[in-house]
């Protein structure tokens, strides 16, 4: 293993990796695992890796985990970069499309449960909890069913119903709370100690995110090492936002990449919109989004930890934040379906409307290569939609 500490991602701090760790015990912080990436480069070239496993754990050099421990693993990652089939001609772009609803738990918070999940096991914990606007339970159950671990998920009592019984079915233990996710995060915080469970909480934890970092590594190689122009990610707690731009860090520094960077955008709903706030008012930290509501339930984050760490990735890129309306979510899962044919979660359909608002608007120029990033099947919703 190549994982050699955790560092503060704000104030520096160096902390242990070999002890279960949440924040940053100095400044309260999230803490990012730092990994030795000259020693990892020796042993990992990138060639090697076309002839590895699908799943994530191909980058496994780049992971924590000791080489000989087995991963808590259901198959997660290695999903399709498809390209677009009408939309790319319609709006004259470049388009491909992360699908991440084909991920074991049907979202992308399959890649985050998995490392953590693993990592969380092997330093000893055996009562897990989080909160959780839908998808992110799911994945935590069935991640904590496979590790042989007790899971504790705390979600809005109006979470799609589709996260909920998924979760007790996987055996988890359902805490539904009146209010929000920061509510229920409010929720273990109080409780944690006493009960004896590990706060999965993302980014709270150290290794949600190196799972959601091979978002990144995985898209460069399916576009043969070159990053795309434009990366537009629905963002909650923006973990796999940044996630990726700390594997496109870690690239460059492998001398798998140049130093050019993709402009990064952050899609929100209009009603739930913290870092497209703060990114228009010139803030470096986010306020608590008042009266926070929205049916694409993983974009219902009023507050994120991570908001500094997102509002200099979207400045940094020279990219931006934009939000968009509930019903054109909804009316773009259905355009996407019939184009497209996915049925894409509502938090994806919006990143569609992003793309042809930033196109109307000159912020993505004809003929750019666009990622968007599908988080997760619009299968989890269906009450959204007339039967
Ligand atoms: C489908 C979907 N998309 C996007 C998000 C937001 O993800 P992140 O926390 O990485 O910003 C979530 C989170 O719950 C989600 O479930
Ligand atoms: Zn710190």
């Amino acid at each position: 293993m190549f994982l050699t500490h955790l560092e503060c991602s704000a104030c520096g701090k160096q902390h242990d990796w070999s002890r279960l760790q949440n924040l940053c015990r100095a400044c309260g912080k999230p803490l990012f695992a730092i990994v030795d990436l000259a020693a990892a480069g020796r042993e990992l070239i990138r060639e090697k890796l076309a002839t590895r496993e699908r799943s994530l754990w191909r980058y496994r050099e780049l992971l924590p985990l000791p080489k000989d421990v087995e991963p808590v693993s259901l198959g997660e990652g290695g999903t399709p970069l498809l390209q677009s089939n009408k939309i790319r001609d319609e709006l004259d772009v470049d388009l491909w499309i992360k699908d991440e609803s084909v991920n074991p738990t049907q979202s992308f918070k399959a890649r985050g449960m998995s490392v953590a999940v693993s990592m969380a096991k092997f330093l000893g914990a055996k009562k897990l909890a989080a909160p959780s606007a839908g998808n992110a339970g799911g994945a935590l159950a069935a991640y904590a069913a496979r590790a042989g671990l007790e899971a504790h998920i705390f979600m809005p009592r109006d979470t799609p119903r589709a996260n909920i019984i998924e979760c007790r079915e996987v055996g988890a233990h359902v805490t539904l709370i009146d209010g929000l996710i920061t509510d229920c995060g409010a929720e273990i915080a109080r409780r944690k100690e006493k009960e004896g469970w590990f706060d999965l909480s993302t980014l709270k934890e150290p290794y949600r995110i190196e799972g959601k970092k091979t978002l990144g590594y995985e898209t460069t190689e399916q576009l043969d090492w070159k990053l795309p122009d434009v990366i537009l990610y629905p963002t909650g707690g923006g973990t796999g936002l940044i996630g990726m731009w700390k594997a496109f860090d870690e690239m460059e520094k492998l001398g798998w990449i140049d130093n050019k960077r993709p402009r990064m955008f952050s899609v929100q709903a209009s009603g739930c919109a913290p870092i497209v706030r703060a990114f228009e008012s010139g803030e470096k930290f986010a306020g608590e989004f008042p009266n926070a509501h929205t049916v694409a339930s993983g974009l219902r984050v009023p507050k994120a930890i991570g908001d500094f760490l997102m509002l200099d990735i979207l400045r940094g890129s020279k990219g931006g934040a934009i939000a968009i309306d509930d019903e054109e979510m909804i009316h773009a899962v259905r355009e996407v379906g019939a184009k497209e044919g996915l049925f894409v979660a509502p938090e994806g359909a919006a990143c569609f409307v992003a793309l042809k608002k930033l196109r109307t608007s000159g912020k993505i120029d004809h003929g750019e290569r666009v990622v968007i990033f599908n988080t997760g099947s619009g299968i989890k919703y269906l009450d959204l939609f007339e039967s």
